[in-house]
């Protein structure tokens, strides 16, 4: 008898498997942790409280389709999937709010930015189960590039080293995850045309909101117009080894109409990082 084949296209040796840690940041997150740089700093921690939002409905919108999902390989994915999210956001949730106590930020105020933009986006009747799938497999991508940047450069080789476990930790994470998404899609029939589309709304929404809770942040510490501050911000979006130069290629790569998550096989990078951020 021939197995039939499955449409899980995670790779073998790759398994989704949530790890069950917990953080303790000490006194790190009242600082400037990454690299005494205010304005990396405030971009990560802006990231960070985007996460519970961002990932619940990243379940959420997988979730409306998992009925119609039989393969039994790329449903345990998905659940590990599930549980992956769900671990990231409570260690993110403990993390913005130790953050906004150790640096008197409103978090209702700053979660508030990225809850009212999805309601948005979500209240548009444009804007179809299929269009919220199609911007989880983009944003997906986006967190898989930039697992890849943190795991494969020495880009956080500057941050405090308990904030950094959680960064690399979920990196690590994301990039085992990274084509679910894009199963799920291809599954129910999602097609080029609305992917390549809603890759560039969906990062040019988040990104907005992004910029807006960074700039809050920064202006209430004093820090918004600051010389250090616009160095670190040019540096970010156009020097040689800041974020968005290093992030490019992999950006770039989804608009291929063949494009697939593992074409990048990162199974290496997996590999070296498992035994350190295994807990
Ligand atoms: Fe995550
Ligand atoms: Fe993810």
């Amino acid at each position: 008898m021939t197995a039939i084949p499955t449409i899980s296209t995670t790779p073998e040796g790759v398994t989704i498997e949530p790890r069950d840690r917990k953080f303790d940041f000490d006194t790190a997150l009242a600082t400037d942790w990454f690299g005494n740089d205010p304005f990396l700093t405030t971009v990560f921690n802006a990231l960070s409280i985007s996460f519970p939002t961002g990932e619940k409905e990243f379940i959420d919108s997988i979730r409306h389709y998992e009925d119609r999902i039989q393969d039994g390989k790329l449903l345990s994915e998905i659940r590990g999937f599930y549980r992956q999210e769900g671990i990231h956001s409570r260690e993110h949730r403990q993390y913005n709010r130790e953050l906004c106590n150790a640096r008197g930020y409103d978090l209702d105020e700053l979660e508030g930015v990225y809850i009212a933009m999805l309601k948005k986006v979500k209240s548009d009747p444009k804007v179809t189960s299929r269009i919220r799938l199609a911007s989880t497999l983009a944003l997906e991508h986006f967190t898989a590039g930039l697992a890849e940047v943190l795991m494969k450069t020495s880009y956080m080789d500057e941050a405090d080293p308990a904030v950094r476990e959680l960064w690399l930790w979920h990196s690590m994470e994301e990039m085992e995850h990274k084509s679910v998404a894009f199963d799920v899609y291809v599954q129910v029939g999602g097609d080029y045309v609305m992917r390549k589309h809603i890759m560039r709304l969906a990062l040019l929404i988040l990104g907005k909101s992004v910029v807006k809770v960074t700039t809050r942040m920064l202006r209430q510490d004093k820090q918004l117009w600051r010389w250090k501050t616009l160095k670190s911000a040019t540096r970010f979006f156009f020097g040689k080894t800041g974020f968005v130069r290093q992030y490019l290629p992999h950006h770039r790569e989804f608009f291929r109409k063949d494009f697939h998550p593992w074409d990048a096989d990162t199974r290496d990078l997996l590999d070296e990082w498992k035994p350190r951020l295994t807990g």
